[in-house]
């Protein structure tokens, strides 16, 4: 794989508008509600920690961006919940390994914080994405997702 030079290091709220203007590429429908909620938890968080991440080329473009939580319990870090949320690479980027240098460093980070677990959820039809979890080293756990529709 091509190596490549993108600067990875934490998202700000300056990163809004190039978020949602990337995840609408990748995307039928725009959701800027969603990344309005989550910029909003960038700032105010109580009883979570975000860890959020951009991927940068060398004029500073944002090129990909890693979104994900951290559940903070009364006692302090539960290694259970580190969650990752939501990862994109603006297509003009992809298979450049952006998505695998998001995820290291993300990894990276949740290890200093003591975390020894990650959970994603991915469509089960989504092979590409299946296979890009995979080749990033995450297993299918042992809980599983239920649905009744009503
Ligand atoms: C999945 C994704 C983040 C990978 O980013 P990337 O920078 O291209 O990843 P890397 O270069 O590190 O790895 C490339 C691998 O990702 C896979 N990949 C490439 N494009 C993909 C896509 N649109 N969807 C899923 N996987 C893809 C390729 O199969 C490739 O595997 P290979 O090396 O065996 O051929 C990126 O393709 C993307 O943003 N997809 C659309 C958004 C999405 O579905 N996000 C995940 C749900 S939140």
């Amino acid at each position: 794989m091509e190596e490549t030079a993108f600067k990875i290091r934490l998202m700000n709220p300056d990163d809004f508008d190039a978020v949602v203007k990337i995840d609408q590429k990748v995307r039928t429908a725009p959701r800027p509600e969603y990344y309005q909620m989550k910029f909003e938890k960038l700032v105010q968080s109580k009883d979570n920690l975000p860890i959020s991440l951009v991927a940068e080329t060398e004029n500073g473009t944002v090129a990909g961006f890693i979104m994900g939580e951290l559940y903070i319990g009364q006692y302090g870090i539960s290694q259970e919940k580190a969650t990752l949320d939501t990862i994109v690479v603006d297509p003009d980027y992809q298979n450049k390994g952006v998505g695998e240098q998001l995820i290291n460093e993300f990894i990276k980070h949740l290890k200093r914080l003591g975390v020894e677990n990650i959970n994603t959820l991915v469509d089960w039809n989504d092979y590409r994405l299946i296979h890009f979890f995979s080749a990033n080293r995450f297993i299918p756990s042992r809980i599983i997702n239920l649905v009744r529709h009503i």
